[in-house]
């Protein structure tokens, strides 16, 4: 039987590192500060956004939520996104994604200012984290390799397999295992023979959005199973799931779903399965993470201490020791 590594203990335990270093900060007259933009009213998005709010006054930073309605323009928000460039008492900036269609995504990210940029999504700061230049990660992705250094140690040499080439997660994800010296092998919904790629992975990333896509005997025997897909699924669907679901591309985003919930569709009784069908694999794999209660608490985790970096970085302090 797998080890299940605990997410929630272990974003808990970073949260309140983050919180400790933060009350370092006060000292010195810095309080860190993270302001989210959410456009429109997608249910899930909404809980993610309050989710973040709590966590991070929790961490004793300042936290600023610009709710928009869902008709906001382009120009509107990036007009909310110079503001919140120029506006000292803001340290990182995140807008909520997926934005509505009539928005260019890409331009939005790209108008956020690189050092306040806690998503790590700014096209400088994918360059940089592929050149091996210093950047603030992604959150899942830096969430997922946390949890594996913790599980596994040094990672050299290991060959990891991800499933996903979303920018959020599936992309960044490689460039991270990457830079810890894994052999890295990117996976998708279109790569021929899937479960025999996957039995050659040590580490084996899930994070393509389809419901217990990986089946138990696609793992191969004390592989490290990280499981980043977040999916609601009737509960009286689970067994067919996988199938159902079929090739549906790459999940882009994941949030802070389990414990703290997330959105729930009214009638019927729902349950949140990942992207690996847990109960089979965890009889094959040395190590698994749950849905919920895995990778998912440390997104908002890793935010934190994104905007802590980004605090310090910009007031020119040194950044924690230990985080
Ligand atoms: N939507 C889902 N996950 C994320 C994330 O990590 N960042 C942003 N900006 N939007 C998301």
């Amino acid at each position: 039987m797998a080890t299940i590594i605990d997410g929630r203990a272990f974003a808990a335990d970073l949260r309140a590192r983050v919180g400790e270093a933060v009350a370092g900060l006060a000292a010195r007259g810095v309080r860190p500060g993270l302001a989210v933009a959410l456009v429109g009213d997608d249910p899930a998005s909404g809980v993610y956004v309050r989710n973040k709010g709590k966590q991070t006054r929790a961490a004793g930073m300042n936290s600023f939520e610009h709710k928009l309605p869902a008709d906001t323009g382009q120009d509107e928000l990036l007009a909310l996104v110079a503001r919140l460039n120029a506006d000292p008492q803001v340290h990182g900036i995140l807008v909520q994604l997926p934005l509505p269609a009539h928005i260019d995504e890409a331009k939005v990210i790209n108008a956020i200012r690189v050092d306040k940029d806690v998503d790590g999504f700014h096209f400088e700061n994918v360059g940089r984290l592929s050149v091996g230049a210093e950047a603030l990660p992604p959150c899942t992705p830096a969430g997922c390799l946390l949890l594996l250094r913790h599980q596994l140690g040094d990672l050299t040499g290991r060959h990891a397999v991800v499933i996903g080439r979303s920018n959020i997660v599936g992309k960044p994800v490689a460039q991270l295992l990457l830079r810890a010296h894994c052999t890295v092998t990117i996976a998708h919904s279109r790569t021929r023979d899937l479960p025999v790629v996957c039995r050659a992975a040590d580490i084996l990333v899930a994070a393509v959005g389809v419901p217990q896509l990986v089946k138990g005997d696609w793992v191969r025997p004390g592989a490290t199973v990280i499981d980043v897909g977040i999916n609601r699924v009737a509960a009286a669907d689970l067994d067919a799931a996988g199938d159902a679901a079929g090739a549906s591309g790459d999940a882009g985003a994941s949030g802070d779903a389990g414990a703290s919930g997330d959105a729930k569709p009214a009638g019927g009784a729902t349950r949140l399965v990942g992207d690996v069908d847990f109960a089979a694999a965890q009889q094959v794999a040395g190590a698994i993470t749950p849905v919920p209660g895995g990778v998912g608490p440390m997104t908002i985790a890793c935010l934190l201490r994104n905007t802590l970096l980004a605090a310090c970085r910009i007031h020119g302090i040194e950044a924690p020791a230990g985080l």
